[in-house]
């Protein structure tokens, strides 16, 4: 019953860009996460190709590393209840047109490529992301 999980949470370029931050932590904080750890950093083009090395195949892989790199992120861990599956949820679809009512994609993304959020996909993959940013 008890499933307390983390996740990592990703404030892309395009928000942060509109400063969009503080009202994205809003969401997160009204539906039920707690903000265990944020910081406020760019990385560079290796890193989003390291931390994008899943879609390394895709023919967007290039421009999705230039873009993460593009300018400033916020990142996040959030814990809640099945944190994963719940911030899923709550960003909606990876393309904000085909995004629920409601959800961040929907109410903040601007395309596919620009929406505005990140989301680890699953328990393990939240661990490996949390580390990437925050084991140092
Ligand atoms: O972010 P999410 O897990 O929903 O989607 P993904 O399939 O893991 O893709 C990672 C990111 O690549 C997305 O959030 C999009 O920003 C980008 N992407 C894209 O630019 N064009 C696509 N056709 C698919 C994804
Ligand atoms: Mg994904």
């Amino acid at each position: 019953m008890n499933n307390l999980e983390q996740t990592l949470s990703i404030v892309k370029p395009d928000a942060v860009e509109r400063n969009l931050q503080n009202e994205i932590k809003k969401n997160f904080i009204e539906n039920g996460f707690i903000i265990k750890k944020e910081k406020k950093i760019q990385i560079s083009k290796s890193e989003a190709e390291e931390f994008y090395k899943v879609h390394q195949s895709k023919p967007f892989y290039g421009d999705l590393c230039n873009y993460l790199s593009s300018g400033p992120i916020v990142v996040m861990i959030l814990e809640k209840e099945n944190a994963v599956l719940e911030n899923r949820k709550l960003m909606g679809a990876t393309d904000p047109l085909k995004a629920e009512e409601g959800t961040l994609r929907k109410k903040y993304g601007i395309s596919i490529d620009k929406n505005s959020v990140h989301g680890s996909d699953s328990y393990e993959n939240a661990k490996i992301e949390i580390d990437f940013f925050f084991k140092h």
